[in-house]
C-alpha cells in the first residue's frame, strides 16, 4: 500500500527504499585514491573544497540517500587527509590502494573486502560531486529492473573532451567504452560520455576484475575495461549533464562551483529570499535562509549558518557558522561562530567572533569587535570598542572607545557588566572585573576594582587648571 504524508502525496523515498531492500543489498564504493595530478596541488584532489565541503564528502552524502548497507572508500595518495575530511561519517570502511595503477586497479582492492557479498555495488569516482540523489536512485532502479551485469550513468556533453566515450545500440545496451586518449578521431565525435558512476552486480564484477590488463595509452588498469567484459550492460542518460561533471583541474572546480551556486541561489529565490546582484553573492549549500530576507551584494554566507526572516544582510558581509534572528540588519561586517537575536543592528564594520551572543534589539556599531561576549537585550556598543570575554546585561550602554583589557599576558579574564550600566567614552575595564547594575563609569576611567550597583566610578586623575600659568622661559604678560 502507498504510504502518504499529511498532504496526501506519496512518499517516494520510502517506497523506493523498500523496493530496493527487497532486491537485496547495495554497497557503495568511492574511488578516492588518486592524487589528481591535473590539480597541481599537494592536497589530494578529492579533498579540495566545493561550497564548504570536500569533493569526496559531497560524493558520499549523495550516495547515503540510497541507504547503502556498506560504504567503502578507496584511499591511497595522502589517505589520512581523505579520512579526516570524512571524519563526520560513521561506518565507513577505508580500503588502501598503495599504488595508484588506475580505476580498475582501485576496484580490484575491493575483492578481499567484499568476499561473499552478493548484492549490487555502486561505484563512484570521488571527483563527481554534483550528482543528484534522484539520479543515483534512477541508476539503481534501472539496473535492478533489468537485472543488468552493469549499468552506468552517461550524458551527452557539448564538450566531451577528456571523458571516456560510451557506444550503445538502439536499446541503450553498451557495445563499447573507450577512454578519450584511446579514441580515434572518428570515435571522439561521439558526445556520449561515461560519468564515472556505475552500478555492478558484484559477483559478476568480481569475476572479471582479475582479468584487466593495462594495455592502453596510460598503461593503467581501467574500470571501464571491466564494463567491456560484462553483459548485459546498460547506459542511463542524465537529463542535466551539469550533474556529472568530473573535477580534474581548477577550471573544472570553478565551473562546478558556479553550477552549485546557481542551484543554491535558485532554491532560495524560489523560497522567497531576495538576492541583490546574485552573481556577487556566495552561499554554501549548508546555509539556511528564511523568506523575506534580503541578501545584498558582495555578501558571503558559509557553513552552518541560519538566517531568519526579514533580515537585511550586506552589502559586503561575511557570515559563517552563525545564527541570525528575525529582522536583523548586518552591514559591511564579519560574523563568525556567533548568534544575533531579533531586531539587532550590526555594523558598519563590526567583527563578531568566538561565540559572541547578542540579544534582541541591540546595536553593535562602527568598528566594534566582540569576542566571546554575551549581551542581553537592548544593549548598545555603538562605536570603536573591543569587548572580549565579557557578559553584559540588558540596556547596557557602552561608550565610544570602551575596551575590556581581558588579557594579562598569560591568561584571559572575564568582565561582568550589570543591567543599565553605562561606560563613558574611552574607559578601560581591566579584567577580572564586575560592574554592578546602574553603574556609571566616568569617561576616560581605567577601572581595576569591582564597582557595586548604583554607583558612579571615576578612575582617572582629576583635572587641574592653573589660571595665568606660562612656561618660565616665556615672556611675562605686560601689565
Ligand atoms: C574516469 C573514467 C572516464 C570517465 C571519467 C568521468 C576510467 C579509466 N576513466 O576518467 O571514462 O569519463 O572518469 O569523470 O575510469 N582513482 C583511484 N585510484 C587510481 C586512479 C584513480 O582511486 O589508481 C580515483 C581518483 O581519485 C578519482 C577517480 O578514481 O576520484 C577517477 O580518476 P580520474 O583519474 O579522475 O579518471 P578520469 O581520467 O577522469
Ligand atoms: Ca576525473
Amino acid at each position: 500500500m502507498d504510504e502518504k504524508d499529511s498532504a496526501g502525496t506519496i512518499k517516494r523515498g520510502i517506497l523506493q527504499s523498500k523496493r530496493l531492500a527487497n532486491k537485496g543489498m547495495v554497497a557503495v564504493a568511492i574511488l578516492a585514491a588518486g592524487r589528481g595530478t591535473r590539480m597541481k596541488s599537494q592536497l589530494p584532489k578529492v579533498c579540495h573544497a566545493l561550497g564548504g565541503r570536500s569533493l569526496v564528502e559531497r560524493v558520499l552524502i549523495n550516495c547515503l540517500s540510497i541507504e547503502p548497507s556498506r560504504r567503502l572508500v578507496i584511499i591511497g595518495y595522502q589517505g589520512g587527509l581523505v579520512k579526516t575530511s570524512l571524519k563526520a561519517f560513521d561506518n565507513l570502511e577505508f580500503v588502501e590502494q598503495t599504488e595508484q595503477l588506475g580505476t580498475g586497479h582501485a576496484a580490484q582492492q575491493l575483492l578481499p573486502h567484499l568476499e561473499g557479498f552478493t548484492g549490487d555495488l555502486l561505484v563512484l569516482n570521488g571527483d563527481v560531486p554534483l550528482l543528484r540523489p534522484d539520479t543515483l536512485k534512477l541508476l539503481l532502479e534501472t539496473h535492478q529492473a533489468h537485472q543488468n551485469a552493469a549499468t552506468l550513468l552517461t550524458a551527452n556533453l557539448p564538450n566531451p573532451q577528456g571523458y571516456g566515450r560510451v557506444f550503445c545500440d538502439g536499446q541503450n545496451h553498451l557495445t563499447q567504452i573507450i577512454e578519450d586518449r584511446d579514441c580515434t578521431t572518428a570515435q571522439k565525435q561521439n558526445r556520449r560520455i561515461n560519468a564515472g558512476v556505475y552500478c555492478f552486480n558484484w559477483s559478476q564484477l568480481a569475476k572479471v576484475l582479475p582479468q584487466l590488463t593495462a594495455d592502453n595509452d596510460q598503461q593503467e588498469y581501467y574500470l571501464t575495461d571491466a564494463v567491456n567484459y560484462l553483459s548485459p550492460v546498460m547506459a542511463v542518460d542524465v537529463e542535466d549533464y551539469q550533474e556529472i561533471i568530473g573535477i580534474n583541474d581548477r577550471k573544472q572546480l570553478a565551473a562546478a562551483d558556479a553550477i552549485l551556486q546557481a542551484r543554491v541561489k535558485d532554491k532560495w529565490m524560489t523560497a522567497g529570499v531576495t538576492l541583490i546582484e546574485p552573481n556577487s553573492i556566495t552561499i554554501d549549500d549548508t546555509v539556511e535562509l528564511e523568506p523575506d530576507t534580503t541578501i545584498e551584494p558582495q555578501t558571503h554566507l558559509r557553513g552552518n549558518t541560519i538566517i531568519r526572516s526579514g533580515c537585511r544582510i550586506g552589502p559586503g558581509s561575511l557570515i559563517e557558522n552563525s545564527e541570525i534572528g528575525e529582522n536583523v540588519k548586518v552591514l559591511f561586517s564579519v560574523v563568525s561562530d556567533s548568534a544575533i537575536a531579533a531586531h539587532t543592528r550590526v555594523g558598519p564594520y563590526a567583527h563578531l567572533r568566538g561565540h559572541a551572543t547578542v540579544g534582541e534589539a541591540c546595536r553593535v556599531g562602527n568598528f566594534v569587535e566582540l569576542k566571546n561576549v554575551t549581551m542581553g537585550d537592548r544593549t548598545n556598543v555603538a562605536h570603536l570598542s573591543y569587548l572580549g570575554d565579557a557578559t553584559l546585561g540588558n540596556q547596557v550602554n557602552i561608550g565610544a572607545g570602551t575596551i575590556t583589557a581581558n588579557y594579562d599576558g598569560v591568561r584571559k579574564h572575564r568582565t561582568e557588566i550589570g543591567d543599565r550600566t553605562k561606560t563613558g567614552s574611552n574607559s578601560v575595564l581591566v579584567a577580572p572585573l564586575t560592574l554592578g547594575e546602574d553603574v556609571t563609569v566616568a569617561a576616560g576611567s581605567t577601572v581595576t576594582e569591582d564597582v557595586p550597583s548604583d554607583s558612579l566610578v571615576v578612575a582617572r586623575a582629576r583635572q587641574v587648571v592653573k589660571p595665568g600659568w606660562r612656561l618660565e622661559t616665556a615672556p611675562k604678560p605686560s601689565s
